[in-house]
This record gives structure tokens, sequence and C-alpha cells, in this order.
């Protein structure tokens, strides 16, 4: 059994981006970035299809610096592919002849919202079903705090979102190497959730608000793809304004 690392360290949930308590994250923090659906999928689904890097930007119109210039433009609004970009927020749009050596700029109505605000942290991961083990095993290789930050709906609260928040509670609970502590309610009330929903994930999505967001736009065929664990090994950490892959030695190690 591996020693644990320094002292013990604390694991949130922070269930919407209004509650982010960025006055207070420093670089003793990771901040795992998640948005089940669709944004945090759809990195992780790029960059595990050979995508170079993904750079978020938070509006629009940050967008336009980078038209013409080689990138691959993806966004949406509500949902809706932007008229202003080559593809909308389906993980399925960024398939491997699509993406394979470019780098990705992506804007979203919540996702890439989140990262905007976690820029304070030391370290910033997307988090989705389709990477929990890969990102679970790396947090445990660290020696910092760990905050889940739920991109949600427009500030409010989502269970897709917190359903992964209880999922990697667990996965870390289950860590014998990662000594934090898991009194934070947050943490607690994600994994009480988690317990209730894993029983049969796909029939408690049902519940969900952007379920039926995306049913009525016909969007809603990724949704078994992105409650689907462990597809992926990526990791994909932002570094220097990119999400770049650092899973199996390629930059982090
Ligand atoms: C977002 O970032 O707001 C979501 O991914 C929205 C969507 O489903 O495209």
């Amino acid at each position: 059994m591996e020693q644990a690392i320094g002292n013990k360290r604390t694991l949130e949930v922070c269930f919407s981006p209004i509650l982010y308590p960025y006055k207070l994250i420093d670089k003793d923090y990771v901040v795992i970035i998640v948005d089940v659906l669709r944004a945090t999928s759809t990195i992780c689904t790029a960059l595990d299809n050979g995508a170079k890097a993904v750079i978020p930007v938070a509006k629009v119109e940050d967008l336009k610096q980078y038209q013409g210039n080689g990138y691959i433009i993806a966004g949406e609004r509500e949902g809706l592919k932007l008229k202003e970009a080559d593809l909308g927020n389906s993980p399925f749009n960024f398939t491997r002849e699509k993406v394979e050596g470019k780098t990705i700029v992506i804007t979203t109505t919540n996702g890439t919202q989140a990262v905007e605000i976690a820029k304070g942290a030391d370290d910033i991961i997307i988090g989705s079903f389709l990477n929990l083990n890969a990102i679970g095993n790396w947090i445990t290789e660290q020696d910092k705090n760990v905050i889940i930050l739920c991109a949600g709906w427009k500030n409010k609260f989502n269970l897709e979102d917190t359903l992964f928040a209880g999922a990697l509670v667990e996965y870390l609970s289950d860590s014998l190497n990662f000594h934090f502590n898991l009194s934070c309610d947050s943490a607690i009330a994600a994994l009480d959730l988690w317990t209730i929903a894993k029983e049969d994930l796909l029939d408690y999505v049902e519940k969900t608000s952007h379920r039926h967001r995306l049913k009525k736009m016909i969007l809603d065929d990724v949704i078994e793809y992105c409650f689907t664990p462990n597809v992926t090994q990526v990791i994909p950490a932002f570094k220097n304004g990119k999400f770049v892959d650092i899973a199996e030695n390629k930059i982090y190690k």
C-alpha cells in the first residue's frame, strides 16, 4: 500500500459557478471542471481523437481572432450551433477525421464560462464520465486540495454534473493513497445522490432538465455516450491558455 502524501486535503463540490469561492482559491488547488452534457465530454472526445489542443473562450466575440487561421471553431449557445462555428457542441462532431492534429477553439453556454472563473487555480482539469478513472488516478498523485466545479445551467444547479461529482468522490474515497477530508457537506451530498442514481443511471438521467432540452432540439443522441465511464484515459489540463492531454507522459511527466 502506498503512503499518504502530505497532510489531509479538502475535497469539495461546487454545485454552480455562482457558488465558486474564487477569492479563496490559490496555488494549492486543483479544480475539476465538469459539464457532462456536453462541453467537458466533448473536450475529452476531441483530445482522445487526436486534437492537439482545445482553447476555451468565454464570449462568442472572442472566436473572431481565431477565424481563418487554421483553427477549428466550435460553439453553441442554448445548445444550438453558432453560425460563427464549424462545429457545434456534440462530442460526435469531433471525430478523428475532423480533429486529429488540429487545435479547436470552443465557446459554450456554461462549460467554458466555468473555465473562465477557475483561472486562478494552480491546476484546471476537465472531467467527464468518459475519463473518470483517469483523472481520479491523476488526482491521487497530487498533494492538493480539490474542488469539483459543476458548470450547471446558467448558474443553476444541475443533476448530471452533480452525479459526476459524486462518482468522482466515490472513486477518490476508495483510493488508498489519497488522504482527503470527506467532511464537506457538498461532497457528501454529491456522493449520496450518485449512490441513488447509479443503480440505474440512464433511467435517473431521464429526470435531468438538460436531457429534455437536448431532446427538444433532437440533440439527445449523445446521452448514453456521455454517461459511459472510462472510454478514454485523457487528462485535459489547462496549460498556457489551452487544454492539452497530459496523460501517458505526453506533457505532464
Ligand atoms: C454548455 O457548456 O453549456 C453545454 O455543453 C451546453 C450544451 O449542451 O451544448
